[in-house]
């Protein structure tokens, strides 16, 4: 394992600049910690199958509540191909507004991307909260090459915040072959 430090906190899209000599010049994948995907067939391999198809970066997407829509970089896409999953990007927001959502399909922490969104982010002023956001630097790469948003298949639970990092750690308890089984008896003897 290589690691690079961000020594500044100045957004996602500045983060991912700071992988740029350890990736080189070939397509990578980003993932975010705190989204957990639990799938039979892992989300990346499901986004890998779409880049070999299309040959373009791609975002996973999720649908989320209108309520919600604001915690998130929210696609305007135009369905793509039959699978009722994959879109062609047309635009995305950062964080956006409710009512100034272009969907409700929000951008969850998995990207397939190539190596020109690195030249996209250094040209990538700071956005929302101030920060260089990995949102912009894809929709300057959009307006220059095909980039796609795909609603993968699975369960994502957001560990980025307490409640959601319990449940998963529940759910993933409760599937172990070895801890399951205890882990169920002792939850059911709990007097909630
Ligand atoms: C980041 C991205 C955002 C994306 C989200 C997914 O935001 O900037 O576009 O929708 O991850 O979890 P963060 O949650 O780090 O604020």
């Amino acid at each position: 394992v290589s690691y690079v430090r961000q020594g500044e906190q100045l957004g996602l899209g500045h983060a991912v600049l700071q992988a740029r000599d350890l990736v080189g010049d070939e397509p990578f994948a980003v993932m975010l910690g705190d989204d957990i995907i639990d799938a039979p067939v892992p989300c990346m391999k499901q986004m890998m199958n779409v880049f070999e198809s299309y040959g373009g970066p791609v975002v996973a997407v999720q649908q989320v509540p209108r309520t919600e829509i604001s915690a998130y970089g929210v696609i305007d896409g135009a369905p793509e191909g039959d699978t009722g999953r994959l879109y062609r990007v047309r635009d995305m927001v950062e964080k956006p507004k409710a009512e100034d959502a272009p969907s409700d399909l929000a951008i969850i922490g998995r990207y397939l991307l190539t190596p020109d969104i690195f030249d996209e982010i250094e040209r990538t002023e700071r956005g929302k909260g101030g920060e260089i956001q990995l949102t912009d630097g894809l929709r300057r790469l959009a307006d220059k090459r095909p980039l796609y948003g795909y609603q993968f298949m699975g369960v994502r639970h957001d560990a980025g915040n307490k409640l959601g990092f319990l449940k998963a750690t529940v759910e993933f308890a409760l599937k172990r072959e070895d801890l399951g089984g205890p882990f169920r008896e002792y939850l059911k003897s709990l007097s909630l």
